[in-house]
């Protein structure tokens, strides 16, 4: 790696190591300057005088490695950045999840939500859709690794460039939604008591039981090389229900919409490819579910030891994903489902309405049966048991396999892509390798 500004070239490499060790984000020589300059603030606080004698302090990982975060990361965002994501969220997605779920709670998570524009942007549009619908509820929780950003999300008082361009462009929400102190504007308790905001990094395991129903993961994953991608949009998957949206986002070309990657994920709709914002919508497929795909559907499950049977139908313009926990119905006969290998693939072919002498235009994908760590008797043996179900199933319907990876000790996703009529098995990471929350 050439040294980067005025570090030294082995002082260099151990910065951007311990940049990606605490924060997951890739850093090269062009941000060397950048690095320079905040580093140099800093240790002229500490009255340190070699970047070497620094890194040491954090290398110890005290209380100046979250100093060390706040400081490696960038911030940069805004109210209601990228106008055509936030229509689409009053306009389609709002109005669409409302009617499809009566009575429940919208649960909307800003992930890497800087110091918290984006956060509230979603509460004001959600407070506008409560004004037309009094039954509905919201929660919005926004995350960032640094404390610092986090801090000014919570106090919600925003000065600058913030708020010069909240004023100019959004004068109602202003009126509305805020309390002009001074300068600044200050979120109104109504809106701040929607929204809770906490220090958390994307790479770190997320919370048991956590559901969110819309995740904006926007302007973040530039930061991070492929595997780090893969892994974060991993992490998020977790934490979808199964018929949430994944809102990536928007910028320069290519790699912060890794388009590839989300093939691996589920939900989401807005990735802009080629300078538009295309429509693309990512579905998961919980365990015992089956969906079908159409148009711009790409289907997902996330397989331990269940299996995962996708079909992928050009001819019939669907593709379809069963995500199987078992392997054969104790009960004698078919039914509608996809708890069951034996269950799932005819229930499969009968909702994508392939007839018998199309079978053979039908591609099936296998995914899933790993033996999964830490079970043992039957709980271990159960990946092979679906397996074997899924070849037998399979075979009986006429179904010949396109492609297979099953088994081992890895978990996998399954995607289906019904627009790309092309299919992607990846493994996932088991390992954690950030040390932070
Ligand atoms: C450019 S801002 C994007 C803010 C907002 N999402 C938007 O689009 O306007 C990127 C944010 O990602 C955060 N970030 C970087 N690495 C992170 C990680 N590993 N976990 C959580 N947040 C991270 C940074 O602290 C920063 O606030």
């Amino acid at each position: 790696m050439a040294a980067a500004a005025a570090f030294a070239a082995d002082t260099f490499a151990n910065l951007v190591g311990l940049v990606r060790r605490h924060t997951g984000i890739a850093m090269n020589e062009r941000k060397g300057a950048l690095l320079e300059g905040r580093l140099g603030r800093r240790m002229r606080e500490l009255a340190m005088h070699r970047y070497e004698d620094y890194l040491e302090l954090v290398e110890a990982g005290g209380a100046e490695v979250q100093v060390f975060i706040d400081m490696v990361t960038t911030n940069d965002t805004a109210f209601f950045r990228t106008p055509a994501v936030w229509s689409y969220i009053a306009g389609e997605f709002l109005p669409a999840w409302h009617a499809a779920h009566p009575g429940q709670c919208l649960r909307i998570w800003s992930a890497a939500a800087a110091s918290g524009e984006e956060a509230y942007s979603a509460a004001m549009l959600c407070e506008q859709f409560r004004l037309r619908h009094p039954g509905f509820r919201y929660q919005i929780v926004g995350t960032d690794i640094s404390t610092a950003v986090v801090a000014r999300a919570q106090a919600g008082i925003y000065a600058g460039r913030s708020a010069e361009r909240l004023r100019a462009s959004y004068p109602h929400f202003v009126a509305q939604y805020f309390r002009a102190q001074d300068e600044s504007l200050s979120v109104a308790s109504e809106l701040k008591s929607g929204v809770q905001f906490s220090v958390q990094n994307l790479f770190a395991p997320p919370k048991a039981g956590l559901r969110y129903d819309l995740v904006l993961l926007r302007n973040v994953m530039i930061y991070f090389d492929e595997e780090n991608q893969r892994k974060v949009l991993a992490k998020v998957q977790a934490c979808m229900a199964p018929d949430a949206r994944l809102i990536l986002g928007e910028g320069r070309a290519g790699i912060d919409h890794p388009a590839r990657h989300l093939a691996g994920v589920p939900s989401g709709p807005c990735l802009r490819r080629r300078g538009r914002l295309m429509a693309a919508t990512l579905l998961r497929v919980a365990t015992g579910e089956l969906r079908i795909g159409r148009g711009q559907e790409v289907l997902s499950a996330l397989l331990g030891s269940c299996v995962g049977v996708g079909m992928l139908w050009p001819e019939g313009g669907c593709c379809g994903l069963a995500h199987c926990l078992l392997p054969e119905s104790p009960e004698p006969g078919t039914r509608m489902g996809a708890r069951y290998v034996n269950h799932a693939v005819p229930s499969l072919l009968a909702m994508m309405g392939v007839r018998a002498q199309d079978r053979h235009q039908v591609q099936v994908i296998l995914a899933g049966g790993a033996r999964m760590l830490g079970r043992s008797g039957i709980s271990s043996a159960i990946g092979q048991l679906n397996i074997d179900a899924a070849h037998k199933a399979l075979a009986a319907h006429g179904l010949v396999l396109a492609h297979i990876e099953a088994g081992g000790r890895r978990g996998r996703t399954l995607s289906v892509d019904c627009a790309r009529r092309s299919y992607e098995v990846r493994p996932i990471s088991t390992e954690f390798d950030h040390a932070r929350t």
